[in-house]
């Protein structure tokens, strides 16, 4: 079981830190494939960024006040910038038509320190990645790490086209070795990747990490649900269901029940009731907190606890993380009163 980390480790670890307000400029924005465009960040002021571990993702602060999440796909090891590729989807809640219509080269913006919910486990042998069309984001950065640590891998791409897929030339040497394969279904899950047959075996010391739309999310859930605890790995950019594996599982379905919620460094305490969130609550006394998803799946909302119990309902929070922090969105509190550093 690894340690607990500690309030000086977040601090050294800055993704496990609640996110911080950075003053950005967007460098540059290239075209990475039909509707995926990359977009290249640096600070404000020219001073080196803060550092970040494979897999982490930050809040981009849109023009009319919309916050969306997206994962760094540039090295890890690189601090005078932080890369971002964003697919348009038309279909989406907005932010990556806003990102991809509004935002142009030289314009300021404000964006989060990265913090990291899908990080490389350091236990294992071997890595396997599944992404599944522009779910690949997290993954090059991871897939970059691994290769500078010399460790073995394999990704499995699944996209519907060629003409829609990003990274394909960066890849193409770890496709030549072996490493990288790329499952083109044509919009058609049944001609895509077997999941069945790729995960039905797991190899002890493999790991395995997917992110990409909830269906194909689901599918590796379902396909992979016989691997050890703790070897699967995910980064959900939509609400999952749950499932009740534990007390704690069985606790945050249970009906609400109110609470207090202390605001320590503000001197400040209110009352939480059934059917409220607390950033309800913040909110109507005004009190400014930054929300994207409000379901507990993003992160932007992570503060730390000081005091009390929390009811964790989010999907993003290890154990790790629960020891410190909670999602205002969606977290209730088993204790009568909850004290967070705000
Ligand atoms: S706003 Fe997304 S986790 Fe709270």
């Amino acid at each position: 079981m690894e340690a607990v980390l500690t309030r000086d480790e977040a601090v050294a670890r800055p993704e496990r830190a609640a996110p911080r307000k950075i003053e950005a400029r967007v460098k540059s924005i290239t075209s990475l494939a039909e509707d995926i465009n990359a977009f290249e960040f640096v600070s404000a002021d020219g001073s080196e960024l803060p550092s970040f571990t494979a897999g982490s993702h930050i809040d981009v602060h849109l023009p009319g006040g919309t916050i969306r999440q997206y994962s760094l796909c540039n090295p890890s090891t690189e601090r005078h910038r932080y890369v971002v590729a964003v697919l348009r989807d038309a279909n989406g809640r907005g932010g990556s038509i806003a990102m991809h219509d509004e935002l142009h080269a030289g314009q300021c913006v404000t964006i989060s320190t990265p913090r990291n919910h899908f990080e490389l486990s350091r236990d294992a042998e071997r890595h396997v990645f599944i992404a599944g069309g522009i779910g690949i984001t997290p993954i090059v950065a991871m897939i970059d790490d691994v290769q500078r640590r010399g460790e073995a891998f394999h990704l499995f791409y699944c996209a519907r086209t060629r003409q829609r897929t990003a990274f394909l030339d960066a890849l193409e040497p770890l496709v030549d070795a072996g490493d990288v394969s790329v499952h083109f279904d044509g919009g058609d899950p049944r001609n895509g990747l077997d999941l069945a047959e790729t995960l039905g075996h797991h190899t002890p010391g493999t790991h395995l990490y997917y992110c990409g739309p909830g269906g194909l999310m689901d599918a590796i859930e379902t396909a992979s649900a016989h691997w050890p605890e703790g070897t699967r790995h995910c980064e959900r950019f939509s609400a999952a269901g749950t499932p009740v594996r534990n007390d704690d599982d069985r606790a945050a379905q249970e009906p609400d029940a109110p609470f207090e919620v202390e605001l320590r460094r503000s001197r400040q305490t209110f009352a939480v009731q059934p059917g409220e969130s607390i950033v309800d609550v913040l909110r109507g006394h005004g009190v400014e907190v930054d929300t994207s998803c409000c379901e507990g799946y993003c992160g932007t909302c992570m503060t730390r606890y000081l005091e009390g119990e929390p009811l964790h309902r989010d999907s993003v929070l290890d154990a790790e993380d629960r020891e410190e922090f909670v999602m205002i969105c969606c977290a209730r509190s088993k204790s009568p009163t909850l004290v967070l550093d705000l």
